[in-house]
């Protein structure tokens, strides 16, 4: 199934009857087709789905929280550095409830961090938990929700400071994308470096573990610099495709 195709089935946009909507909205998908690892590209989609409701509807891309709840939660199980809180960083979290759900969920003190470089994504979700404030399992958690390019994650992390990060979709709308190949392996070359020894990358995705694994397995690697140990899942299949959870998890260097 092609991304344009999955786009109209898993936003539940409907496609109205109205001409003008439906050239505006295959614009908007041909936009995204090539083009997904452009801010521009994103800001678009926000506004455009935001302003055809009024009320806030979270957009989840492939499938929300619950379908990957069991990969998720057991990596929060340690107990955080005597500095504090587990961090958790949701990258790309567009207007998904991933993060939300991680810090009502998490038995443990967590701060959950969701960075996406769309404003207008960061803006709507703000307004959210505003509006709805959510309560946290551990009354020590925290969420946040900040503007950031993924591609300079060391902007907003030190080296080897962040335990778990949460990736769905937005390393296969880069690696997807006509020039967004080298922003992917950015931004697993940055993931890496502000992860602890201890802790993970988990990307959901629809590529195929020939491909992903592949490409992992080459990028992540820099002799002297970096390793890691990569492993897949199965997270299952919904409407014809099947779905997996990538793990990355940094190998110190000798
Ligand atoms: C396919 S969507 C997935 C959104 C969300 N994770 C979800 O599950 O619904 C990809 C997201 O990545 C964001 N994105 C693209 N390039 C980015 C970058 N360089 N840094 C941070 N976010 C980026 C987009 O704005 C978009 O929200």
């Amino acid at each position: 199934m092609s991304p344009f195709t999955k786009l109209l089935t898993l936003s539940g946009v409907r496609i109205s009857a109205a001409r003008a909507a439906r050239r505006q909205y295959s614009s908007l998908t041909a936009e995204l087709i090539e083009n997904m690892d452009k801010k521009a590209t994103w800001d678009r989609f926000y506004t455009e789905s935001s302003s055809s409701t009024n009320t806030f509807k979270h957009f989840e891309w492939f499938f929300g929280f619950d379908a990957v709840r069991d990969f998720i939660m057991p990596l929060l199980q340690t107990k955080p550095h005597p500095d504090g809180l587990l961090q958790v960083l949701d990258m790309g979290c567009g207007t998904s409830a991933l993060g939300p759900c991680i810090y009502r969920h998490s038995p443990l003190p967590v701060r959950v961090t969701c960075a996406d470089i769309s404003p207008i994504a960061v803006r709507l979700m703000r307004e959210q938990v505003q509006t709805k404030a959510i309560q946290p399992h551990n009354l020590s958690s925290r969420l946040e929700f900040i503007e950031l390019d993924c591609t300079q994650l060391h902007e907003h992390y030190g080296c080897s400071s962040v335990d778990l990060i949460v990736d769905k979709g937005t390393t296969d709308a880069l690696l997807r994308s006509k020039e967004g190949k080298w922003k992917a392996n950015q931004v697993l070359k940055q993931c890496l470096m502000v992860l602890r020894s201890s802790g993970s990358l988990l990307q959901f995705s629809d590529e195929d573990p020939d491909a992903r694994l592949l490409w992992l397995e080459t990028e992540a690697q820099e002799p002297g610099v970096m390793a890691a140990d990569v492993g897949v899942q199965e997270v299952g299949e919904l409407r014809g495709m099947t779905y997996y959870c990538y793990q990355v998890t940094p190998r110190s260097i000798v």
